[in-house]
């Protein structure tokens, strides 16, 4: 569904993403993981064409997209969320949802021709989605007045919201409690379990092993392995460049 094909992008000297070739097949929840500074979320960047790539390129479905712009790629059906969130702070919940459904639909309809004939089963979406995200409670808050935990939600909802059948998430497990990180895990299987595909960049490992089918690791820009979750837990390169530190202390610890 998605191949990038020896991607790259460097800033001034630093390669982020050195020649970075991987598959994504349709229906995987496929992990990307690596140190910080490793080039996960300049590849997500690059998928949704939010900066032009070095060289390389991306094909979705096929079709070779490295030229489009990211509104024609989120009408196409990628859609991805951020690892610092964005939110329109001053708009509710519910109104955050509504911009976000339907700033994806066709621009040349009219808005308030979109806001009657579209409304109502428009409306009956959001709701579905308030509901899956567990925030038909918080509808007519301010988003800026969220819990940390509620925004995370309301930002993954945001991405939902443009029916996406291809779903990049940042980190999305950032700051998160147990209790949280078990409802999210759950949530990315339900995104799966409706048909649509995941790229999971993450940084919590319990998490990344437990739902993936499949995951590449990246360090310095290159991508250093590509297997299972077992295989990759195995990796002794992986290990080295980023389980490493804590495979020792758990040894340690251990010893
Ligand atoms: N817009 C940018 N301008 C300059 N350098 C950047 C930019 N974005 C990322 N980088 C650099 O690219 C490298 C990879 O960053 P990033 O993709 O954010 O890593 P990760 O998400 O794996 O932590 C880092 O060295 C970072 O400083
Ligand atoms: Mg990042």
């Amino acid at each position: 569904m998605l191949q990038l094909d020896r991607l790259s992008k460097h800033f001034g000297g630093v390669r982020a993403v050195d020649e970075v070739s991987l598959t994504v097949e349709r229906g995987q929840i496929f992990g990307l993981i690596g140190p910080n500074g490793s080039g996960k979320s300049t590849t997500v960047n690059l998928v949704c064409g939010l900066f032009p790539v070095t060289s390389g390129r991306v094909l979705f479905d096929g079709e070779d997209i490295t030229e489009l712009p990211t509104h024609r790629r989120l009408a196409g059906g990628i859609a991805r969320t951020f690892q610092n969130i964005r939110l329109f702070e001053n708009l509710t919940v519910w109104q955050n949802l509504w911009v976000a459904q339907n700033g994806a639909e066709d621009r040349q309809q009219g808005f308030l021709k979109r806001w009657y004939s579209g409304n109502r089963q428009g409306r009956a979406e959001i709701e579905e989605l308030l509901e899956f995200s567990r925030l038909h409670d918080k509808r007519d808050l301010l988003a800026g007045n969220l819990a940390f935990g509620e925004q995370r939600r309301l930002e993954m909802a945001r991405a939902l919201a443009a029916k996406p059948s291809f779903l990049l998430l940042d980190e999305p497990a950032a700051g998160m409690s147990q209790e949280e990180l078990k409802q999210l895990s759950e949530r990315i299987r339900a995104l799966r379990e409706r048909g649509a595909t995941v790229l999971l960049v993450e940084h919590v490992m319990d998490l990344v092993m437990d739902i993936t089918d499949r995951i590449a690791v990246l360090n310095f820009g290159r991508k250093i392995a590509e297997g299972t979750p077992e295989e990759i837990q195995a990796n002794e390169d992986v290990r080295k460049a980023y389980l490493g530190g804590a495979a020792e202390q758990e040894e340690a610890a251990s010893a």
